[in-house]
This record gives structure tokens, C-alpha cells and sequence, in this order.
């Protein structure tokens, strides 16, 4: 009997002793262990933070501003890439290696909390090279195509994850109310119900289920309703500038897409440089607090924009307790990351940012990183890089390039012929693939050239026409070097001339005139003079003025900013597809007539817009009221 009791206690005191050492092992589980729920996890990780460890999660940082030694010094939150940051190589494999380094830091802090790496990837991959470039939000608007955007989401998703990157500063979810700001092409179009089913279609593509890759629905509120000349950039600016309407309206105009969006498992959300009726977003306790966190109910975390905070208010300290308490989470810095810090435990001391209020913006962010699987798997393997640019995804591109196309005039000119002799292609944007993709592609602003690989329209028209069709390009198009027997400058069959906008992005973008350049507009006439056939295809961020060539051209396309699959535009151009694409912006007869009163837009006359939204013609129907409008309008 003895014997089994002093085994009994033997037992019991091994387990009092395992009890005692378990506690802290199961108590550092939790956190790490997979099986638990969220909320668990995230309960027993906030009650180990210090204030430190805390404040260093409301910290989103520019990888360009800080080392990983930094990150593991400061217990850093979040790194990103801004449009022109990018790793020493810009390769697939350079960005994950950047991307581990980072992480690994993070991970090797006390108690390991990952950080989370964002990025731009607003129209495929596009700070990479040779990443899939799609098109613009505007194109995607232009397809209606809600199963197609939500494909293109998780296409960008699987190339950002090859990467090991899992968060997106996208959907750009903006009504744009004037197209003459310069983030226009980063919208689905002018249409709230447009921009709700498109935007959440690419959310859900890009969330994946599970939970793969973080979306993050920008800007909140109201981004794409300022008014021109209150912007802080200037007179003729509108970017970041104030939205003047009644909260009737911001809520009818701008929320549905963000009801949406939080519906539809949104756990990061950035809220917008702008203002409404002249209050900053950036601290609309209003707007944030009460109508997103709380009617709303969103339950992940509220991320600035690119020193959005520092905005507020011309002091700095007052910026951030402002930003703060209005419901701000974490703050994209994205430079001086320890000033930031510094504030932030000064206004903890002096009481003017409450511990409350640090642990509901660290646990809205441990949400997302648990959520999003951070935790779980921190960093990406290398496995699947060879999917960033793949084929598969070049031709999902190429599909919705096609499908983007609007067709705006064509008489007698549309299809191309394969039976052609020559087909003159000329324009600033017809073989620069640079062009062609706009802002935020390679770096912040874009670039003109050749900067990843693509194919560029004239190439795509080139590989696609007849064998014995003789393509010619001549930017400026000057053919006169092309004779008859007679030396008279030969004829084309074709001429194609494609006009196009230099990449911008944001501020840089906003242009009062939008008119095609001096280069372009002798482009047409030189080329008019020597083709059968004139067809004027359009590459831009938005509607330009195109008035009077639309009554120079025999047929005019609008083809946005199409990205790398330039193959698309001729597969219509040949016939291939055809035309489906319908406009999801109204376009303006002229700049006078911006920006459009939505409410009370004439029809007819000389005051109606050249072509209304959802405007499109097809190979079977290039009839239209609106042509005849627009040569009756044009003859004066
Ligand atoms: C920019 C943009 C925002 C972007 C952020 C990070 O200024 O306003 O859309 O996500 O900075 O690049």
C-alpha cells in the first residue's frame, strides 16, 4: 500500500511540478497555438505586451526608412514599399528575400510578433518587374465584369504571396465625381453601385478564403468627390482637397461601397488625405469612430495614409492625438518612425491617448495579423515564384484588356483586315510599354519605355496582322518616305494612331485642360492625310478631350491604361473579340462642362457630354444618337 502511495504522490507532485513550468508554456501556446480561437489568442498576447511592444504595432514604416535591426529594436508593426521602394534586385526573388529579412527580425523580438508587409499592388504586382501588369481600375470598370475583377484579385494575391508579401493597399474604391483628378484610372468609374459590385469583387478575389492576403479599401470617405481648387496642392489641383456635401449624400455617394467592403471581411481599411465640409479624414472621429467602427462595425484596423496624420494639424503632437483618438490604428509614418513613437509615449503619459485606446488599436491589428495567418506563416517559401508573371495570369491580363476596350466611333474602318497591304501605326503610346501601364508601375509615377516586359499594342498589331500585310511604325507618323509609283506619299490602308497620357499618379495627375498633346494632335493629321482608314485609339487614365478628332477618325477606341497584354487590344482590333466594353465615366464634350451635375445632365444639345456613362458600341450596332449629336455639335 505504502508503495503505491508514494507513487501516487510521486505522480501528483510531477504533475504539480509540470503545472507549475506548464502555465508559462501553455500561457506562450495561446498565442502561437493555431487551434485556438482569435480572440484567445489575441487576450493572451495583449496581456504580455508592454506599452512598447504595443505602441511599436500602431508603427508602419517605409522600407527604405529603417533596417531590420530597427525593426527588431522598435518592436515595428508594419514595413511597406511605396510606390518607388523596391529591394536591391528587382526581381521576385530579391523582393522575398527583402521581404524574409524584415520578418525574420520582427520574429526574433521577445515574444515574435510578425510584422506585416504592405504594398500597392493596385493593378497586379507592379512595384516587381516582370510581374503581371492588368488594367487600370478604370478598364476593369469599363468590362462590368465582377467575375473576371475578382479572378484578377486573386491573381494578384498569388503573385504578392510568392513574394511573401500579404497585404494590398487596394481596392481603390473612389466614386470619382471629376475626372480631372489625377487618381481617376485607380477608380471603377463615376457609378456607386459600379464601384461597390467591382470593388468588392476584387476584395474577395484578393482576400482569398481562407483568409489569405489582407485587402485594404481606400480612402475613406469621400476621395473621389473634392472639389477642384481645394486641394492643398493648389488652385489647379483637387487631389486631397475637401468634399462639400451633405452627409445625405457622402452616405448615398461614397459609404455603400465600405458597408460592402466590412461585409465582406475587410480587417484593414486606410482612411483618405481628404477632408469633408473641411474637416480632415484623417481625423474624423465622426466618421471613423462612431460610423465605421461602431454603425459599421468594423472590426479590424484603420491605417493612415502616407504621413496623413502629420496633415491634421500643424502641430505634430496634436496631429497625432488627434489621428488617435479619432480612430486611427496604425500610422503609415512612413519616415520618422521614432518621433512617432516618442509622441505616442508622451501622450500616453500626459494622458491625452488613453491605455484603452493603445490596446483597441493593438488588438484591431493583432485581429488582422492572426486572421490573415501571420502568425502561422510569417514568411513566404520561395515555392511559387514562378507564378509572378506567369503565362496563365498574361492571358487572365490580356482577356481583360480586351474587355475593357469601348468602342466610341467606327465607320467602315473596324475590323482590321488580314487581306491589308499597310497598316501605319504611329502615337506616343503605341509601342512603349511604359505608357501603356500607367502610375504605379515599376515606381510611384510610372515611366514612359520599355520597364517590365509586355507587349506593346504595336507589337500585338504586328504579330496578329496578315502575312502579307506590310505593319509600319513611325511614332510621329511621318510616312511620307512611303511613295507610289508616281512619288506621290503612298496611302495606307490603315492608319492607327495611338494617343496617350504620360504615367502620373495622385496630385501629380490632376490637369484642368485634358487635352491630347501638340505632338499627338499633328500625329493624326500627318497620318490622316496617308490612310484610307484612320482609327485613333486612346491611352489614358480617364476621358480626354477628343471633340474634334472624333470627326477626323473613322473609328476611335478608348483602351485606358491596358498594362503589359497589349495582345488584347488587337485580338478586337482584328475582330477576334469583339467589342463589349462600356464607359464607366461620362464623357465630357469639353472641360467647361466639369464637373458634370450629375443629377440634371442634359441629353441633347450642345451641352450634353460627347457620350454618356455606360456608352459602347459593338461590331454589330456603331449606330448611335450620340455620333450624330456629336457632328452636328462639331459643325457649329
Ligand atoms: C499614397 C496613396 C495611397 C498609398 C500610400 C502608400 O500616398 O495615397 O493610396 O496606398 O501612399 O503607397
Amino acid at each position: 500500500m505504502k508503495a503505491q502511495l508514494r507513487i501516487l504522490v510521486l505522480v501528483l507532485n510531477l504533475g504539480a511540478l509540470l503545472l507549475l513550468i506548464a502555465p508559462a508554456a501553455a500561457q506562450t501556446d495561446i498565442y502561437r497555438d493555431a487551434s485556438q480561437p482569435i480572440e484567445a489568442r489575441i487576450d493572451d498576447l495583449l496581456a504580455r505586451m508592454t506599452l512598447e511592444e504595443k505602441i511599436g504595432q500602431m508603427t508602419l514604416v517605409a522600407e527604405d526608412s529603417l533596417d531590420p535591426q530597427a525593426v527588431f529594436d522598435y518592436f515595428i508593426g508594419g514595413v511597406l514599399s511605396g510606390g518607388n521602394d523596391e529591394p536591391n534586385v528587382n526581381t521576385p526573388e530579391g523582393w522575398l528575400e527583402m521581404v524574409t529579412e524584415f520578418q525574420d527580425a520582427a520574429l526574433d523580438t521577445r515574444l515574435g510578433i510578425p510584422l506585416i508587409y504592405g504594398i500597392d499592388a493596385v493593378h497586379g504586382h507592379n512595384n516587381v518587374i516582370g510581374a503581371t501588369i492588368f488594367p487600370h481600375n478604370i478598364g476593369l470598370g469599363a468590362t462590368r465584369n465582377a467575375e473576371l475583377v475578382e479572378q484578377i484579385g486573386a491573381a494578384t494575391a498569388a503573385e504578392m504571396m510568392a513574394t511573401g508579401i500579404y497585404w494590398n493597399y487596394a481596392p481603390a474604391l473612389p466614386v470619382v465625381q471629376d475626372v480631372r483628378w489625377g487618381r481617376t484610372y485607380e477608380s471603377f468609374g463615376e457609378n456607386t453601385a459600379l464601384v461597390t459590385e467591382l470593388g468588392i469583387a476584387y476584395q474577395r478575389g484578393l482576400q482569398g478564403d481562407p483568409l489569405m492576403v489582407l485587402a485594404t479599401p481606400k480612402h475613406y470617405l469621400g476621395d473621389g468627390g473634392t472639389t477642384w481648387g481645394t486641394s492643398p496642392f493648389g488652385a489647379s489641383n483637387i487631389d486631397r482637397g475637401d468634399t462639400q456635401i451633405d452627409e445625405a449624400g457622402l452616405r448615398e455617394l461614397y459609404l455603400p461601397p465600405y458597408i460592402e467592403a466590412v461585409n465582406s471581411g475587410a480587417l484593414s481599411i486606410m482612411v483618405s488625405f481628404s477632408s469633408w465640409n473641411g474637416v480632415p479624414m484623417h481625423a474624423h472621429d465622426y466618421m471613423v469612430n462612431e460610423v465605421l467602427k461602431g454603425e459599421l462595425g468594423f472590426m479590424g484596423f484603420v491605417v493612415s495614409d502616407w504621413q496623413g496624420i502629420d496633415l491634421v494639424a500643424p502641430d505634430y503632437y496634436q496631429a497625432v492625438v488627434m489621428s488617435i483618438n479619432a480612430g486611427v490604428d496604425m500610422n503609415m509614418v512612413p519616415y520618422e518612425f521614432r518621433q512617432f513613437i516618442n509622441t505616442m509615449n508622451r501622450a500616453v503619459e500626459n494622458g491625452d491617448i488613453s491605455l484603452e485606446r493603445i490596446d483597441d488599436a493593438v488588438r484591431r491589428i493583432l485581429r488582422a495579423k492572426f486572421a490573415v495567418g501571420l502568425f502561422d506563416r510569417p514568411t513566404g517559401d520561395g515555392a511559387t515564384l514562378d507564378v509572378v508573371g506567369s503565362e496563365e495570369h498574361r492571358a487572365l491580363a490580356r482577356q481583360a484588356v480586351s474587355e475593357s476596350l469601348v468602342l466610341l466611333k467606327n465607320e467602315g474602318a473596324l475590323p482590321l483586315s488580314a487581306d491589308a497591304a499597310t497598316i501605319f501605326v504611329a502615337g506616343n503610346a503605341a509601342d512603349d510599354i511604359g505608357m501603356q501601364s500607367g502610375g504605379w508601375t515599376i515606381s510611384w509615377q510610372g515611366a514612359s519605355g520599355d520597364i517590365t516586359p509586355g507587349t506593346t499594342i504595336f507589337e500585338a498589331i504586328t504579330a496578329t496582322a496578315g502575312a502579307n500585310t506590310h505593319v509600319v511604325f513611325e511614332r510621329l507618323g511621318r510616312f511620307d518616305s512611303f511613295q507610289d509609283a508616281s512619288g506621290n506619299p503612298a496611302m495606307a490602308d490603315y492608319g492607327i494612331v495611338v494617343v496617350g497620357e504620360e504615367p502620373y499618379a495622385e496630385f501629380e495627375g490632376d490637369n484642368g485642360r485634358l487635352a491630347l498633346t501638340r505632338g499627338d494632335l499633328t500625329t493624326i493629321e500627318r497620318v490622316r492625310a496617308q490612310s484610307d482608314k484612320l482609327i485613333i485609339i486612346v491611352v489614358s487614365g480617364r476621358p480626354l478631350v477628343i471633340t474634334d478628332q472624333l470627326q477626323v477618325a473613322d473609328a476611335v477606341v478608348a483602351a485606358w491604361l491596358p498594362g503589359t497584354e497589349g495582345q488584347g487590344v488587337a485580338d478586337v482590333l482584328f475582330g477576334a473579340t469583339p467589342f463589349t466594353g462600356t464607359l464607366p465615366f461620362t464623357w465630357m464634350r469639353s472641360v467647361d462642362q466639369l464637373p458634370f451635375d450629375f443629377a440634371n445632365l442634359p441629353t441633347e444639345g450642345c451641352d450634353a457630354p460627347l457620350f454618356p456613362y455606360g456608352y459602347g458600341l459593338t461590331y454589330e450596332n456603331s449606330e448611335s444618337e450620340w455620333l450624330d449629336l456629336a457632328e452636328t455639335c462639331s459643325a457649329g
